[in-house]
C-alpha cells in the first residue's frame, strides 16, 4: 500500500507536553477518545495530559482510572501525576504505577486544586532530582490574583482588561522566579507550562545559563492573540494565564527563536460553549481546544517566513521529546515501523472552523482564522490514526504509553556538602565543623 506524498512534507509527529483530557470527570468537556482524535487529526503524536481531572491524578487508584480511559487513545501519551501536599508521599508509588512526570499548580485553576505549599514544592524537587523525573509547573502567584480578582469584582468589572488586571504578569514573574529558585537549589529539572509574559524571559534566560534544567513552553495563543482579540471574543478567550498585551507576542517568538523558551505546546483545556459564554466573564471557565489547530496555526507562520521548518519541528517535536526522555528511545528517529509521523501540504489554504474540531468542546477563538499549511496524515508508530485529512476509526486504542521507553537519567547531583537539603537525608546528632 503506497502513499502518494509528492510536494508534501515529512515532519516528525508533534509533541505536545501539555493537554487536559477531562478523563476521567468531564464527559461534557473531552473525553481520552474525542481528545486524542483531536491530537491524531492535528498532526499530534503523543500527547503528555494533565493531572486536573477528577479524580485528580493524586493517587494510584485515580490513575488506574485514567489508565482505564486511556486505553482509547488514538496517540501515544504520557501522564503527568500529581505534585501537591498531600501526594508528596506518594511520589515513588505513582512513578511505579505509571506516571512519566508531575505537574505543580501553583495558581488556582480550572479544578480548584490547592497550590503546594513551597515547604511541599522543595520537598517534592528534594524527591524528584535524584530520579531524573521533571515536574511541570504552573507558576502564578495564588495570593495576588485572589485579591485582584476580589477587587475586581467589588468594583462590579466583567470585561476583558479586568481579567487581565487580575492576573497581572507580575503573578508569573514572581512564581517563576521562586520556582527556579527551588529547582535551582534541589537539582530538579522543571518544566515552565504555558509561559505567557516577556516580563519574565530574563529569569528563564538567567537559570539556564546558571545550569538549571528548566525547559519553557508557550503556545500559540501567546505567540498570535493579544488583548485586542479578547475584548472582541470575551470569555471564549479566558484563559490562565491571561491573554496579555499586543508588546508581548513577539518578545516570546524571539524567545523561541533564541531558544529561551524550548517548545510549543497548547494547553489544549476544553468547556463547553456554555461554559465558554456567560455574560459575567468571572463564571466563564478558562481555556480552549487548541491539539487540533496548533500546526495549522504554526504552519501559516513558517509560510510566512518568521521561522524556519526546522525551527518548527524543533519547537513542535525535538525539544519536548528530550525533555520527556524519548529522543532516540522513540519517533522518526526509530524509522521503520516505529515512525511517528505528520505528513504536511505546506501550500494548502483553508479556514479554521470550531465546528469540524472533533474535540467535543466546539468552542474556539481560532474559528474563522485563515491558515496556510496542514497535516493531511497521521501516524503513531507506523501506524496511520489520520489518513488524507480524515481520523482513522479503527486506530482507538492503538495509542499507548510512552513510559515503558522513557528514559530520565538522574540529574546532576546537588551540593550536598553545603547544604543537607533532603529533609530525609538529614544525619542526627553534632554539625561538622569547619
Ligand atoms: C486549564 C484547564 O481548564 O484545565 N485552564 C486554563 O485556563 N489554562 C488549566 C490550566 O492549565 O491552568
Ligand atoms: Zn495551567
Ligand atoms: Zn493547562
Amino acid at each position: 500500500e503506497t502513499l502518494q506524498a509528492d510536494g508534501l512534507y515529512l515532519l516528525p509527529g508533534a509533541i505536545d507536553s501539555h493537554v487536559h483530557f477531562r478523563d476521567p470527570g468531564y464527559p461534557n468537556k473531552e473525553t481520552w477518545k474525542s481528545g486524542s482524535a483531536a491530537a491524531a487529526c492535528g498532526g499530534v503524536t503523543t500527547v503528555f495530559e494533565m493531572p486536573n481531572t477528577n479524580p485528580a491524578t493524586g493517587t494510584v487508584e485515580a490513575l488506574r482510572i485514567k489508565q482505564k480511559a486511556a486505553e482509547s487513545s488514538y496517540v501515544d501519551y504520557g501522564i503527568h501525576g500529581l505534585l501537591g501536599d498531600d501526594t508528596i508521599d506518594r511520589l515513588e508509588e505513582l512513578l511505579d504505577a505509571g506516571v512519566t512526570s508531575f505537574k505543580a499548580f501553583v495558581g488556582n485553576t480550572f479544578g480548584n486544586l490547592p497550590a503546594p505549599t513551597d515547604g511541599a514544592l522543595l520537598e517534592g524537587f528534594e524527591k524528584l532530582a535524584p530520579l531524573g523525573i521533571r515536574t511541570v509547573v504552573h507558576a502564578e502567584n495564588s495570593s495576588i490574583m485572589a485579591r485582584r480578582q476580589q477587587r475586581m469584582e467589588e468594583a462590579g468589572r466583567i470585561d476583558a482588561m479586568a481579567h487581565l488586571a487580575s492576573r497581572p504578569a507580575v503573578c508569573e514573574i514572581e512564581a517563576i522566579g521562586r520556582v527556579l529558585t527551588l529547582a535551582e537549589w534541589t537539582g530538579a529539572r522543571v518544566h515552565i507550562a504555558h509561559h505567557s509574559s516577556r516580563d519574565s524571559l530574563f529569569l528563564l534566560r538567567d537559570a539556564k545559563r546558571r545550569g538549571v534544567d528548566v525547559t519553557v513552553e508557550t503556545c500559540p495563543q501567546y505567540l498570535l492573540l493579544n488583548i485586542g482579540d479578547m475584548t472582541r471574543l470575551g470569555g471564549i478567550l479566558r484563559l490562565n494565564p491571561p491573554i496579555r498585551e499586543a508588546h508581548h507576542n513577539q518578545p516570546l517568538w524571539d524567545a523561541l527563536v533564541e531558544g529561551v523558551i524550548d517548545m510549543i505546546a497548547t494547553d489544549h483545556a476544553p468547556h463547553t460553549p456554555e461554559e465558554k459564554s456567560r455574560p459575567n466573564i468571572w463564571q466563564c471557565d478558562c481555556g480552549f481546544p487548541g491539539v487540533e489547530t496548533q500546526m495549522p496555526l504554526m504552519l501559516t507562520e513558517i509560510n510566512r517566513g518568521r521561522a524556519s521548518l526546522m525551527d518548527y519541528v524543533r519547537w513542535s517535536s525535538v525539544n519536548p521529546a528530550k525533555a520527556w526522555g524519548l529522543y532516540g528511545t522513540k519517533g522518526v528517529i526509530a524509522a521503520g515501523a516505529h515512525a511517528d509521523i505528520a505528513i504536511v501540504d505546506l501550500a494548502r489554504e483553508g479556514v479554521l472552523s470550531e465546528g469540524k474540531l472533533h474535540s467535543v468542546s466546539k468552542i474556539s477563538p481560532w474559528n474563522g482564522r485563515v491558515v496556510k499549511g496542514y497535516p493531511l496524515h497521521t501516524l503513531v508508530r507506523g501506524r496511520f490514526v489520520m489518513r488524507d485529512g480524515r481520523l482513522v476509526e479503527e486506530a482507538a486504542g492503538w495509542g499507548q504509553s510512552v513510559k515503558g521507553v522513557q528514559r530520565m537519567p538522574a540529574s546532576r547531583p546537588r551540593n550536598v556538602e553545603s547544604y543537607t537539603s533532603n529533609i530525609l537525608e538529614t544525619p542526627a546528632g553534632v554539625p561538622p565543623t569547619a
